[in-house]
């Protein structure tokens, strides 16, 4: 009764993590993790363009199928993970459009299908959608970046135009924009400017959008922001929800086989990060879910991308699967 999605029961909010569909057939302790302690699940994968559509239309959703029996068997709600995204889309779309045989208005057409036909297929089992994912610059200013390929070949208005087809498909879904360092993680906060002011105009233009998704892939490297509260609580005052939807804190990594700082101020720099983090949900009422990113650092993504220098140990678990500090801590503040 005092696993984290029970305690977050308790004060109306769910707390999630991104699941590899594979390892529910394969991985008994994994499997009790997720369905123990999480009462909302994404799709790591599972959602995204290049899997649901992996020749031109012809589409398979049965990874994504499973994933969504699974939450319903454990009452958990369902994220949607992500429909339009500059990465993971198909390669027979990529070259395509790379080699001129998809032209530009194809190119919406076949967009358009693909959100309508994923948003339908899932009509009524998905509680909120990450709808568009990672369209701003890191820069000072920041914007919508113009090299982004959907911006770049259908312009800026896309995103409204797929935020529209989404709310057509699946009226009652919750539509979120998502994305990292918008809650003053770069230390500058323009990216948090930046999408705070972007949405509030598609908001006042009647553009179907209801939240803003914070990534929040933190950094051990790097102090916690301290900002994150009060973006959190501006785009609540702009009329949105707003959820955590990748927590995890990266921590350089000397010890490669465990995935393990052996420092111990490294040790303890995780804990307080996730913990903060948390407590910048807690602290907006408008924030309706934690997710983490990853069910354990075996599984994690980040020794996979973060390699130079190497970096892990981001999630709750550690490679055995046991609860790390940052575990009973969350458990603690909640
Ligand atoms: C990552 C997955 O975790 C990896 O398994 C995959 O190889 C690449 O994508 N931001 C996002 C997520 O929005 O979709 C990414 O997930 C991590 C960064």
């Amino acid at each position: 009764k005092d696993s984290l999605g029970a305690l977050g029961s308790r004060i109306g909010l769910r707390i999630g993590n991104a699941v590899n569909d594979d390892k529910l057939t394969t991985d008994a302790t994994y499997t009790a993790i997720l369905a123990g302690q999480f009462t909302t699940v994404t799709a790591e994968n599972a959602m995204k363009w290049e899997v649901v559509e992996p020749s031109r239309g012809v589409n398979d959703f049965a990874a994504a199928d499973r994933l969504v029996t699974f939450a319903a068997a454990h009452r958990q709600l369902v994220r949607g993970h992500t429909l339009l995204w500059h990465n993971q889309i198909p390669g027979w779309l990529t070259s395509g459009v790379t080699d001129g045989s998809i032209s530009r208005s194809e190119l919406r057409t076949i967009l358009k299908r693909h959100v309508t036909t994923e948003v339908t297929h899932f009509k009524g089992k998905i509680w909120q959608w990450d709808v568009a994912n990672e369209f701003f610059t890191d820069s000072t200013p920041s914007t919508i970046n113009p090299n982004d390929f959907w911006v770049a070949n259908l312009g800026e208005g896309i995103i409204a135009d797929v935020f529209r087809w989404a709310r057509a498909a699946d009226p009652r879904a919750l539509l979120f924009y998502n994305d990292y360092n918008i809650a003053g993680e770069d230390g500058t906060n323009a990216k948090a400017d930046a999408v705070h002011a972007w949405a509030k105009g598609l908001k006042r233009q009647g553009v179907p959008i209801d939240g803003i998704g914070d990534q929040g892939h933190l950094d051990t490297q790097y102090p916690f922001p301290t900002t994150m509260t009060a973006n959190l609580r501006r785009y609540e005052a702009a009329g949105f929800k707003v959820a955590i939807t990748e927590a995890d804190v990266r921590t350089f990594v000397d010890n490669a086989t465990d995935q393990n700082p052996t420092d111990a101020l490294a040790l303890m720099a995780q804990p307080y990060e996730f913990s903060q983090m948390l407590k910048a949900c807690l602290a907006v009422r408008a924030c309706i879910s934690f997710t983490v990113w990853g069910v354990n650092d075996r599984d994690s993504w980040i020794p996979g991308f973060f390699t130079d220098p190497l970096q892990g140990y981001a999630t709750l678990h550690d490679v055995h699967l046991q609860p790390k500090p940052a575990f009973t801590t969350l458990q603690q503040d909640l």
